[in-house]
């Protein structure tokens, strides 16, 4: 199926942004000063997904403007990257109170716009930071501890995207071994944004399937084996 252009892509995502301005699908909103839809480049190739706003996200209502967005804007400088060329989002797209996790109901009811953001921006990388995007966005209980710095393939917004969990550059700003280690995963970006499309899920890889359509293979001709 032919793709729609970047533009109409672009104008979809700001009818979503004003359809969520205004949502109410969850308690999130009776707290909020403004919704945090995300921003960035809505063609990029390289897409990173945080946990939810936190104060001045809410003042603001752009994700990432405080301390952990400051390392956030370094770590993209360190691999010849900036903020306008990725696009940022949330899980959640309202501020939780006094900065607390989100609710998995609130996370529920927030899941579609940020299904809809990666499909209407088709990145070809998404870097989940922390743990409540990584297990949402892979579908599995396992921890950033035990999945950070290694690319997993999963089918998202209709695409199959690489997903690549790195640790939240908040619990950076707490442990020097955890800011190490997200250097080294920033690192491996470039090489990963690199990287051919993944093959679909499910789809047979190109050889096999050549090999499967070109039938089974002749049998070799008889050698004169009774002279
Ligand atoms: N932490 C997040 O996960 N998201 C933000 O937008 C800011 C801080």
């Amino acid at each position: 199926m032919q793709s729609r252009s970047a533009e109409e892509r672009r104008e979809d995502l700001v009818r979503l942004y004003r359809e969520a301005s205004v949502c109410t699908r969850c308690p999130l909103s009776q707290g909020r000063t403004k919704v945090v839809f995300g921003n960035g480049n809505a063609d990029a190739d390289l897409m990173f997904v945080g946990e939810g706003p936190g104060q001045q996200e809410d003042l603001q209502g752009l994700p990432f403007v405080g301390r952990a967005g400051k390392l956030l804007d370094q770590l993209l400088e360190g691999i010849d990257l900036s903020r306008s060329e990725v696009f940022v989002a949330n899980v959640v797209k309202c501020r939780p109170p006094g900065n607390r996790d989100p609710l998995p109901d609130e996370i529920e009811a927030c899941k579609p716009y940020l299904h809809k953001q990666i499909d209407l921006i088709e990145p070809k990388v998404i870097c989940t930071l922390g743990n409540f995007s990584t297990k949402l966005l892979t579908r599995s209980q396992r921890g950033i501890t035990s999945v950070h710095g290694r690319p997993q393939v999963h089918e998202l917004g209709g695409r199959t995207v690489r997903v690549f969990p790195i640790y939240h550059p908040a619990a950076a700003l707490r442990s020097t071994r955890t800011l190490e280690e997200l250097r080294e995963d920033f690192a491996k970006l470039p090489a990963l944004l690199a990287e051919p499309a993944p093959v679909p899920i499910g789809a047979v890889a190109p050889v096999a399937a050549a090999v499967a359509a070109a039938g089974p293979e002749p049998e070799p001709p008889q050698m004169d084996l009774f002279g």
